[in-house]
């Protein structure tokens, strides 16, 4: 039996257009758009209407990067994928892109294996999978072309942490090569792991322990070192690259330097380094742990280029890097020693809203809102225009938004299971009504009203952004 929605009088963005239309959703998809108050518009018929009067009418939010149950740092995030895909619902964004973790000595198939187990069946929202390389071998290489055939078809490399998710240069080169002649991605964590390593040794030797040291020691230079290897060694290989997390003024230039030299480079920003900094990892009493993560907050200063790249398009995407750990008892493992915090950030459910503020505040157009959270995520990995559009034959990944609602963000009121905010107490105007994914109600008119297990894993096509 058929089920048809129909979403009226809100004006729908999407990252090319803004219209006052009416959208007919059939059997979980877009079936129709039509200008609203139109004969067109007043032919659809169906068992269920939504008034959007006032409201817009956008595609769920693709976050195409989150760690949740991920071991790191001697535990594990605190978000499983039933609790975080629902608290990314709460957020607006209907699918969330995770990382599988290949472990040093195992096959990728083990770590792919081992990530769905955690989320199939659990998962509020859909999801896909990119596949961390910790263990570049033969073997290795060559699963990387059955995961492309099954829709993985994205794959991470750190140039960070030695000893843990670390690859040498030429593991690297080996896996761009693979990934030019399969499709695949590479997604570069883009810091010199080695010489950081250093400076960690050398500061805590001078009693530096304190949170704020991981940001004095992560420096933007090295940052932008790493980006600057990882394009030549993309450029040798003849890959296409996609750098995570960028955080640098000096890291946007080398990627804005690549791309004007043609290069298929891309890059990709999260809202902690858009709207925290420094300030945040120097406040008193080991409350700055509650802000690290790597690449490190910045200082201020450091913001102008972001939303410059994000506007210029040398910045394509923004995703979260959502990696919570409570700050009782998970941040807590690095009192008195900076390099044992626990490296991540909550923040899945805070995004829309948060680029919604950005639009307020004149960083960014509304079109170009949904462009970096909803269109480009959905483009570079190959889920468009199934999902980050509003368009007939795509999923009816729908979020009711309203722009005037005001909220204040919280750890009391969000539903992220972690015991703090990292924007604790932080105004902004706009706010998730209305949830829809595959056409099925997950959020009503700020109700959760979605079941774990509605979320299905979801294949991807090669990075669609290149054609
Ligand atoms: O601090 C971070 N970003 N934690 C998650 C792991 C990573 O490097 O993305
Ligand atoms: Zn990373
Ligand atoms: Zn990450
Ligand atoms: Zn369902």
């Amino acid at each position: 039996m058929s089920t048809r929605t129909v979403i009226r009088g809100g004006l729908v963005i999407t990252a090319s257009d803004e219209i006052h239309a009416d959208v007919l959703i059939e059997d979980g998809r877009i079936a129709a758009l039509a200008a609203s108050n139109t004969p067109a518009a007043q032919a659809f018929t169906a068992e269920r209407t939504i008034d959007a009067t006032g409201k817009y009418v956008i595609p769920g939010g693709v976050d195409a990067h989150t760690h949740m149950e991920l071991p790191f740092g001697g535990t594990f995030a605190s978000d499983t994928f039933e609790t975080g895909t629902r608290a990314a619902a709460w957020g607006g964004t209907t699918t969330i892109i995770d990382f599988a973790v290949q472990s040093v000595g195992h096959s990728l198939r083990e770590g792919l294996d081992a990530w769905h187990a955690k989320a199939d069946g659990n998962c509020a929202v859909d999801y896909g999978f990119h596949m961390i390389v910790s263990d570049v071998n033969e073997h290795t290489l060559k699963e990387m072309d059955h995961l492309v055939e099954e829709g993985v078809t994205s794959f991470k490399q750190f140039m960070a942490y030695p000893g843990v998710f670390y690859s040498d240069d030429g593991q690297i080169l080996r896996a761009m090569q693979r990934s030019a002649d399969n499709g695949g991605l590479i997604m570069m964590h883009a810091e010199n792991g080695i010489a950081i390593d250093v400076l960690v040794e050398q500061a805590l030797a001078r009693g530096e322990t304190d949170p704020r040291y991981h940001g004095e020691v992560r420096k933007a230079l090295l940052e932008a070192e790493a980006t600057h290897r990882a394009i030549k060694l993309a450029q040798v290989a003849g890959a296409p690259l996609y750098v995570v997390h960028v955080s640098a003024t000096e890291a946007v230039a080398e990627l804005a330097r690549a791309r004007d030299d043609g290069l298929p480079v891309f890059g990709e920003t999260c809202p902690q380094y858009l709207f925290l900094s420094t300030d945040n990892l120097a406040e008193p009493d080991f409350e700055g742990a509650k802000y690290v993560c790597s690449t490190p907050l910045r200082p201020k200063e450091h913001q102008a280029a972001l939303w410059r790249g994000l506007r210029t398009n040398d910045l394509q995407v923004v995703s979260t890097d959502h990696c919570p750990f409570c700050f009782v008892g998970q941040k807590e493992l690095g009192r008195g020693d900076f390099s044992k915090i626990p490296n991540g950030l909550p923040g899945v459910e805070n995004r829309m809203d948060l680029l919604h503020q950005a639009v307020l505040d004149g960083h960014i157009s509304r079109r170009r809102w949904i462009e970096i959270a909803c269109a480009s995520p959905a483009r570079m990995f190959g889920l468009y225009p199934k999902k980050g559009t509003i368009a007939p034959g795509a999923d009816a990944d729908v979020v009711i938004y309203d722009p005037h609602a005001e909220q204040v963000m919280s750890a009391e009121t969000h539903h992220m299971n972690v015991d703090y905010s990292a924007y604790e107490g932080k105004r902004t105007t706009g706010r998730v009504e209305t949830v829809l994914s595959r056409g099925e109600p997950v959020i009503t008119e700020r109700e959760y009203t979605g079941h774990a297990g509605h979320g299905v894993f979801t294949p991807r096509s090669t990075c669609q952004y290149l054609n």
